[in-house]
C-alpha cells in the first residue's frame, strides 16, 4: 500500500474514461488511505476550465459512477481536494506549460505518473513534450491506454517513439482486464490447485471458450470505435491476454519477467491466420436494430450516423495454441456489442467419459469462470439423478459466488492497476514484445477480411450474434455456453 504522497497526471482528463473509471477508482483508494495528504491528481486537457470547475465535474462523476454502497458525499468532497486541473494541449511542447510545471515543481523525488488517456497518435508527441519540459525523473512512469496503434507498424512507432524518452521499465501499457480479480484468479485456480493444473491439457480438456459480451452499443464512442472494431478494441488486447493466462505454462515465479515470458510464448504459439483460415475460422458481424431488456434500440449504422461503415461489432474466432499441452484443442473467442447479456466468461469444457456403462451418455463437464458480472466459479459434472429410481445421469453444478463466499467489496479493475503504476509494479501491465506478438497474430485477420468474399453479416441487437457463430463450434460438435 502506498503511504507517501504522489503526483498522478491524467492527460485526457475531461474524457469518458477519466470520469467513469479513473476518478472513481482513485476515490476508492483514497478511502482506503492509499492517497495520503499532499497527493495530487492533476487533470490535463485542452478545455479551458479552472480547477474549481473541473472538481465540480469530477464530483458529479463520482456521484454517478461510484456504487452507492461506497459513495459518501463528505469523503467525495475530501477526495476532490486532491484534484487539480491544468488546461493544456499536452501533445504541444509550445503550449503554455506553466500551470502543470508549477504543480510538479520540487516534487522530483516523489512517484510521478503520466496517464495518457488520449488518442494513440498523440502518445509520442506527448512523451516528447514531457521530456522537453524536463518533467521526467527516474521516479516517473508513463501509462499508455490500449489500443497501442492500429497495426504492428503503428504500435512499433509508438513504442519506439515513447521509448526515446522513457525506458521500457518506465512504460506501463495498461490492459484493464488484468486488473480484474476474476481474471487474476485464473492463476490461483490453475497453479494453487494441482487437481486442476494436472487436468489442464488436451488429454482432459475438449475446448476453451472466452466470451466478452456487452449489451451496450457504441454510444458516443462511435468515431473511435469505427476505426477500431471488435478485433482491435477487444481481441488484440483483452481477450488475448485472458487466453494467455488460461493457456500459459506455469511461470517460474509471479514476477513481471517470468509471467510475461510465459504469456508471450502463448501469443507466439497461436495458430497463424492465413486468408483461408480467416475465411473459415472467423465470423464478423454488425448489429442492426433490435431490443435490449425490452427496449427498442437502433442499429450500429444509425448509432454511428454513417450508413456505409463495415466495421464489425461482433467477432467470433476459432483458434489453437500450438504447444504440446494444447495440441488439437480449439480455443473459441467471442465478443460483441448489443448482445443478449453482459457477460465475460471463460468456459473450460472437459472431455466426456466414453466408457458406456451408463444408460445416458455422460455429458462433457464444464468449469465456468465468471469474470463479470455475477463473479464466481462453477463446475458442472454428471451426477446420478436422485429423482429417478433407475440409474440415470443428470448434470449438477457446484457454484461459488464471489460476493457470497468472500463478503467483500468487489474492486473495479482500474483500482489496483492505478496504484501499481504509482508503486512501479509492472506485473499486470503489457510488455512491448507482447504487443508485437498480438499484432502479428491480428494483422493477417485484418488482411484476410480484405480478401474475404463473404459479406459482413448482421445480427439483431439483443441476440447472441449471427448463427454462423454457432456453426463455428457446431463443426467441432461444440456449443457456446448459453446453448448447453
Ligand atoms: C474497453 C473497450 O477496453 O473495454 C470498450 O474499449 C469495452 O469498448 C470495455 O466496452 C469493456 O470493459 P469491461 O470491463 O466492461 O468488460
Amino acid at each position: 500500500t502506498q503511504t507517501d504522497p504522489f503526483d498522478f497526471v491524467i492527460v485526457g482528463a475531461t474524457g469518458d474514461l477519466t470520469m467513469r473509471k479513473l476518478l472513481p477508482a482513485f476515490y476508492q483508494r483514497f478511502r482506503l488511505g492509499q492517497a495520503p495528504e499532499g497527493t495530487q491528481i492533476i487533470g490535463v486537457a485542452r478545455s479551458k476550465l479552472s480547477s474549481e470547475e473541473y472538481r465540480e465535474r469530477g464530483a458529479k462523476a463520482l456521484k454517478e459512477f461510484v456504487p452507492s454502497d461506497s459513495y459518501d458525499a463528505a469523503q467525495a468532497e475530501a477526495f476532490m481536494e486532491l484534484v487539480q486541473y491544468a488546461s493544456l494541449d499536452a501533445a504541444d511542447k509550445d503550449a503554455d506549460w506553466s500551470t502543470l510545471k508549477s504543480l510538479l515543481d520540487g516534487h522530483e523525488d516523489r512517484p510521478r505518473v503520466f496517464y495518457i488517456a488520449t488518442a494513440p497518435n498523440l502518445y509520442v508527441s506527448t512523451a516528447a513534450a514531457f521530456a522537453d519540459k524536463e518533467l521526467i525523473s527516474p521516479h516517473t512512469r508513463i501509462v499508455l491506454e490500449k489500443p497501442i496503434g492500429v497495426d504492428l507498424a503503428s504500435a512499433e512507432e509508438i513504442n519506439t517513439g515513447v521509448g526515446k524518452y522513457f525506458s521500457e521499465e518506465q512504460i506501463f501499457r495498461i490492459d484493464h482486464y488484468l486488473g480484474k480479480t476474476t481474471v487474476q484468479n485464473v492463476l490461483a485456480l490453475r497453479f494453487a490447485n494441482p487437481m486442476l493444473e494436472r487436468s489442464w491439457n488436451s488429454g482432459t480438456i475438449l475446448s476453451v471458450q472466452i466470451t466478452a459480451a456487452e449489451t451496450v452499443g457504441v454510444g458516443a464512442r462511435g468515431p473511435y470505435y469505427d476505426t477500431s472494431g471488435a478485433l482491435r478494441d477487444m481481441v488484440q488486447n483483452h481477450l488475448l491476454q485472458v487466453l494467455s493466462l488460461v493457456a500459459m505454462e506455469p511461470p517460474a515465479s509471479l514476477t513481471a519477467a517470468d509471467l510475461r515470458d510465459e504469456k508471450l510464448k502463448v501469443l507466439r504459439a497461436l495458430k497463424p491466420m492465413s486468408p483461408e483460415v480467416v475465411a473459415k475460422d472467423t465470423v464478423r458481424a454488425q448489429y442492426v436494430a433490435g431490443e435490449i431488456g425490452g427496449e427498442a434500440v437502433d442499429g450500429y449504422l444509425t448509432d454511428l450516423g454513417d450508413d456505409k461503415s463495415t466495421t464489425e461489432t461482433f467477432l467470433a474466432i476459432r483458434t489453437e495454441v500450438r504447444t504440446p499441452r494444447w495440441f488439437g484443442v480449439p480455443f473459441y473467442l467471442r465478443t460483441g456489442k448489443r448482445l443478449a447479456e453482459k457477460a465475460t466468461e471463460i468456459v473450460i469444457t472437459f472431455r466426456p467419459q466414453p466408457w458406456p456403462i451408463f444408460q445416458d451418455a455422460p455429458q462433457p463437464g464444464r468449469l465456468v469462470l465468471r469474470v463479470q458480472p455475477h463473479e464466481g466459479v462453477s463446475l458442472t459434472l454428471s451426477s446420478k439423478d436422485p429423482s429417478k429410481d433407475e440409474f440415470r445421469l443428470r448434470e449438477a453444478t457446484l457454484d461459488v459466488s464471489y460476493p457470497e463466499q468472500f463478503h467483500t467489496r468487489y474492486p473495479d479493475s482500474y483500482e489496483e492497476l492505478l496504484m501499481d503504476a504509482v508503486q512501479g509494479d509492472p506485473v499486470l501491465f503489457i510488455r512491448r514484445d507482447e504487443v508485437q506478438a498480438s499484432w502479428r497474430w491480428v494483422e493477417p485477420i485484418l488482411a484476410g477480411w480484405k480478401e474475404d468474399a463473404r459479406a459482413l453479416e448482421t445480427y439483431k441487437a439483443g441476440t447472441w450474434g449471427p448463427d454462423s457463430s454457432k456453426d463455428l463450434l457446431a463443426r467441432d460438435g461444440s456449443k457456446w455456453l448459453e446453448d448447453f
